[in-house]
């Protein structure tokens, strides 16, 4: 069953909404899409995909947040999906939540991946009261990266790693680490002083 009773989250153009059964299709066809995975070990088939859906809404129902789908109201009902992550594996920066995006191609090029992130890092801020949010990519993927930049994510040499769901060798064994802090994102939002008084509220 699709049906969840995800909040959404609205952003100026964008809405992050629960999953229906009529995205089912869409995402597979952006999950088939070469260009769209290029960055990721292959394409999905349709039924790798239901799979993947399957797993994001138990993962709603187990950490409460999770991968919503992006809709474009009057452009695109389904234009993706973008959201937190429990990080699924073991490394020096877990255990951590990501924030991660897959946009149909169409949807390229309009800032609303990044908008739409920025939805999902104020959830996880101010709702969900996270300390830190990371994100992870190859260092090929520039796109991917210039919206973590865009979102005051840093990224720091020492923090790159190599995926541990990919064997040795493997061409995008190797990720980057970009890291916010509630901190940081708060400062960026609504200024130094802002930061100061979340902390003292907080403790
Ligand atoms: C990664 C991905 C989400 C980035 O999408 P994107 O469209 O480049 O990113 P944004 O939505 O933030 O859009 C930014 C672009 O929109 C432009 N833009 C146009 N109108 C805009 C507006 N009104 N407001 C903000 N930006 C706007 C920006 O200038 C920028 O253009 P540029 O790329 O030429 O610099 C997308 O490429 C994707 O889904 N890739 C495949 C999946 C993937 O790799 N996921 C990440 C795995 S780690």
């Amino acid at each position: 069953m699709l049906a969840t009773t995800i909040t959404p989250l609205r952003g100026p153009r964008v809405v992050l909404r629960a999953w229906r059964k009529e995205d089912l299709a869409a995402c597979a066809a952006m999950n088939a899409d070469p260009e769209v995975m290029r960055y990721f070990p292959a394409p999905l088939t349709s039924a790798e995909n239901d799979i993947m859906v399957q797993r994001i809404i138990a993962h709603f129902a187990q950490h409460g947040f999770g991968l919503w789908v992006l809709e474009i109201p009057g452009v695109l009902p389904f234009a993706g999906f973008v959201g937190l992550l429990q990080v699924g594996f073991n490394a020096h920066f877990t255990p951590a939540v990501e924030v991660g995006w897959r946009l149909v191609r169409s949807a390229w090029g309009n800032g609303y991946a990044t908008e739409a992130a920025q939805c999902a890092l104020q959830h996880a801020f101010m709702t969900l009261q996270l300390k830190e949010i990371v994100s992870l990519t190859v260092p090929a993927n520039k796109r991917s990266q210039a919206v973590m930049q865009r979102l005051g994510m840093v990224s720091r040499v020492l923090d790159t790693f190599e995926h541990p769901r990919l064997p040795h060798g493997h061409p995008l064994r190797v990720h980057l680490l970009y890291r916010l802090t509630r901190e940081d994102w708060l400062a960026q939002r609504y200024g130094r002083a802002s930061r100061y008084v979340t902390i003292r509220d907080n403790t």
